[in-house]
């Protein structure tokens, strides 16, 4: 069993756990039932009421740094797939997607402790707030658990079973997730569209290469696209 840190209302779980690294040990688990101030990727704040989960799990010195993002991804999968036969999907890089909606957002930051590289890999799980929740927060893509699937799992049996999943898969190589991730990358043999700072681009989302980028066509040929700095949505719509 991981050791849970259960707090009742705190900012952001992934900066409780980097303001706490000293005292925390890898495998920790930091969850809250309110988190106030979560942050999302690429600086996007990540709205929240009591029906989101907020997890932050401690990676101290994993094995492989690089895709610990897509790993998560898998085990948020595998997760839920245990937890209640629900298939969920990943919108590349780090989206959970079920039917067409997000339920879950994962943002990995890496912080250092003495001689330890960590990563801190923090998970905001969709699982029972109200469709009014996220039409007041403008977020029409998202959704929870509970409306998609009709039932909300219990929060501690999920942060049990994330963390479980999570654990596992991080101390796997992404070569050894590949044959697993891959087939639950929604995006591929879609139209996307590539955002950046740069503009944006239209292209196929055609592939997974073996270090974790997106492999995407267009008229000019194959190109590879990093996780980094960049959103991808569907040519027409979320994915
Ligand atoms: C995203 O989709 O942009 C990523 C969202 C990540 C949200 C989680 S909630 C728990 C942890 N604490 C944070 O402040 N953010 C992550």
């Amino acid at each position: 069993m991981p050791n849970i840190i259960k707090l009742d209302e705190v900012d952001s779980t992934n900066s409780y756990m980097k303001a706490h690294l000293s005292k925390l040990c890898d495998g920790d688990v930091v969850t809250a039932r309110l988190q106030t101030a979560g942050r999302g990727r690429l600086g996007h704040e990540w709205a929240a009421d009591e029906g989101m989960l907020p997890l932050s799990i401690l990676l101290k010195n994993p094995p492989e740094r690089e895709n610990i993002t897509a790993r998560v991804g898998l085990a948020v999968c595998e997760a839920l797939k245990e937890l209640g036969e629900i298939s969920a999907f990943i919108k590349w890089p780090n989206d959970i997607i079920i039917g067409s909606r997000k339920v879950c957002g994962i943002l990995c930051e890496s912080a250092a402790f003495g001689d330890n590289f960590c990563v801190i890999v923090g998970i905001g799980v969709n699982v029972s707030q109200t469709a009014e929740f996220f039409e007041n927060a403008k977020l029409p893509n998202a959704a929870s658990l509970l409306m998609l699937t009709g039932k909300a799992p219990e929060r501690e049996t999920l942060t049990e079973k994330i963390a479980e999943r999570v654990k596992l898969r991080a101390a796997a190589s992404f070569a050894e997730c590949y044959d697993e991730y891959k087939p639950r990358v929604i995006n591929l043999g879609r139209q996307v569209r590539i955002i950046s700072t740069k503009g944006e681009k239209l292209a196929e989302a055609v592939d997974i290469s073996e270090s974790g980028f997106l492999v995407c066509r267009d008229e000019s040929g194959t190109f590879e696209v990093s996780s980094g700095e960049v959103s991808i949505r569907g040519a027409n719509g979320y994915f």
